[in-house]
């Protein structure tokens, strides 16, 4: 839908005035400015412009009588592009376009785009003057803005196709800084002071590489069994390129997005593009993490590899995990442990992950003597996620019902096996982690001491001890503070980039990397309102729909 199509009355709902969903369909240039995607780019300062606003599949925004001001600076000379295409309520409507002064064009609504060149010199002033907007007797009266035209589109792009120039010297067009450890140093410095427009880029970045499985069959836990296939994606040339200057400034590369990330065909370059003071870390189904792949891994730096594999035994391993070879995949992980131990690589950290269930509960001790057989430094347990409810064949012949599954008929002997597991693992001296409480039966008060040291995350920067600011109003006083905007962005394999992967995708979206530079999306009036707001109480609006595990502690 047109935002032509929708009735030219107002709607006013600023706290969805966000990327629309579906906003994909109106891609311009790469390099070029979309004022319909960004609410205020760094770059185009912008006056007289309404914030974006969207009703079902539309988004448009409304030109402020009696003039919108778009300035902005050039390197050099450069032919530029307005894109533009609005409807009025107001009958007679008009636009002059001024380009310093001189008038360029005198535009009237329509649907169909219009482009204005002009010949962009170092500093650029451009006019849209309005000849109606809505002044008293008001044509809305409950509404104070002076609204004029209704932009549908609006943006700014060159003429020959290439990057609109904007100067590297000015406060808006930072360089990247380069080195994980400088620019680590460098976001601290920032936060510390009070900034809200960084320089630094995000030391924590998630990348999805993709949401796909090279499983046939999959995992009787995966959603993978209830997702439909058009809704996954995989990451592109064109994003990693776009991705790259992320992808070496990073200190931690999380590589975490729903699917295996090893199946993509970019996995080697991006682990190619990382520096060598980056750690990437990642979970996987282990199977293509071949001694080939596990050389070049290891070649680069640092990793965090967590192994999925919901079993100790070949028997639950082949239910669980029906697409997998039990025998190879410990192979691939002594293999990986083995060099690993001879390269001494202190910062990298290897573990086991079982998600227990019903069927597989009684492997849970076993799975701890695996773990030490296998070399690798922790074992990491969960219970099932919330909110699905599947029920797969599994391959001996039985049915896996997710909502059972989640149940155990017999908590006391859930319970019986997982303190039996943490014993066999405070004998053997192999640290242990459940995310989530551990204990489901009578005895769960009386086991919160140990609950307790279960949930000790091994390995996790205390980010609390370097990363101050006197700015920061702390959200609760028992609660860490979170560093999030600051810190980490997270980048779908679409090229979508939001704050926290805790916020809603749909609605926190802050834009795409393939069609901006990700600095002007770093520093984007929504990012950096939340990162005012973090400082005000110690968290933004997004985060309470969504509360992260940090919150809820
Ligand atoms: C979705 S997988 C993707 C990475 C990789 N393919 C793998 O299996 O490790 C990420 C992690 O989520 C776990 N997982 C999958 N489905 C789950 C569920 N329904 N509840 C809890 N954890 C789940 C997997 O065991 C794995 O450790
Ligand atoms: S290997 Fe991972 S992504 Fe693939 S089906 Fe299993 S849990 Fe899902
Ligand atoms: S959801 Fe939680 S982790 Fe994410 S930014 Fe908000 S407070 Fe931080």
């Amino acid at each position: 839908m047109l935002a032509s199509e929708v009735p030219l009355q107002l709607y006013r709902n600023k706290a969805e005035a966000v990327r629309p969903a579906d906003d994909r369909t109106e891609t311009i240039d790469g390099g070029a400015v979309d004022l319909l995607k960004i609410y205020k780019p760094l770059d185009v300062h912008c006056l007289g412009l309404a914030v974006i606003e969207r009703k079902h599949r539309a988004s448009w925004r409304w030109g402020l009588g009696p003039r919108t001001t778009l300035t902005f600076r050039l390197e050099d000379q450069q032919d530029v592009v307005l894109r533009l295409a609005f409807d009025s309520p107001f009958a007679g409507q008009t636009i002059q376009v001024r380009h310093n002064r001189a008038l360029v064009a005198t535009l009237t609504p329509g649907k169909a785009p219009a482009e204005v060149v002009i010949h962009g010199v170092g500093h650029n002033v451009l006019h849209l003057d309005y000849s109606h907007w809505d002044k008293p007797p008001k044509l809305f009266p409950n509404d104070s803005r002076p609204v004029a035209a209704r932009f549908s589109r609006l943006a700014l792009a060159s003429a020959d196709g290439g990057p609109l120039r904007f100067p590297t010297d000015s406060t808006v067009a930072f360089p990247y800084v380069g080195s994980p450890i400088e620019n680590e140093l460098l976001a601290r410095r920032e936060y510390a002071e009070g900034k809200t427009v960084l320089r630094s880029l995000p030391p924590v970045v998630t990348l999805g590489l993709t949401t796909r499985c090279n499983f046939q069959i999959p995992c009787v836990i995966c959603d993978i069994n209830t997702r439909p296939e058009e809704a996954d994606s995989s990451i592109e040339a064109v994003t990693i390129e776009k991705a790259a200057p992320l992808i070496s400034t990073a200190k931690r590369l999380l590589l975490h997005c729903g699917g295996e990330a090893m199946m993509s065909k970019y996995f080697d370059k991006v682990i190619e593009l990382t520096s060598p003071e980056t750690t990437v870390q990642f979970n996987t189904h282990g199977m293509l993490l071949t001694p080939k792949r596990a050389d070049r891994l290891l070649a680069k730096g640092s990793a965090i590899v967590s192994f999925s594999l919901d079993a100790a035994t070949p028997e639950i391993y082949r239910i669980m995990r029906p697409s997998g070879h039990f025998e190879t995949l410990l192979d691939n992980i002594k293999y990986y442990t083995s060099k690993l131990k001879e390269l001494g690589r202190p910062q990298s950290h290897t573990r086991i992950n079982m998600t227990v269930c019903e069927t597989n509960v009684k492997d849970v001790a076993a799975f701890i003597d695996l773990a030490h057989e296998l070399g690798v430094d922790d074992v990491v347990f969960s219970h099932l996620n919330e909110g699905l409810e599947h029920v797969v064949e599994t391959v001996d012949g039985g049915i896996w019902d997710y909502t059972k599954e989640c149940q155990f008929a017999d908590p006391e002997r859930h319970d019986d096996l997982v303190l039996n597991a943490w014993q066999r693992a405070q004998r053997i001296g192999m640290p242990m982690v459940f995310v989530g409480p551990p204990f489901l039966g009578s005895r769960a008060g009386a086991l919160k001491s140990i609950a307790a040291q279960m949930a000790a995350v091994p390995f996790h920067d205390r980010d609390e001890e370097t990363w101050r600011s006197a700015h920061h109003k702390r959200y609760h006083p028992d609660l860490m503070p979170c560093f999030t905007p600051w810190q980490e962005t997270v980048v779908q394999p679409t090229g979508d980039i939001r704050m926290c992967c805790f916020h809603d995708e749909s609605k926190f979206t802050i834009g795409n990397i393939v069609q901006n530079d990700f600095l002007r999306l770093w520093n984007a009036e929504e990012m950096v309102t939340a990162r005012r707001a973090f400082f005000g109480h110690g968290v933004a609006p997004r985060c309470h729909a969504n509360p992260c595990q940090r919150c809820r502690h």
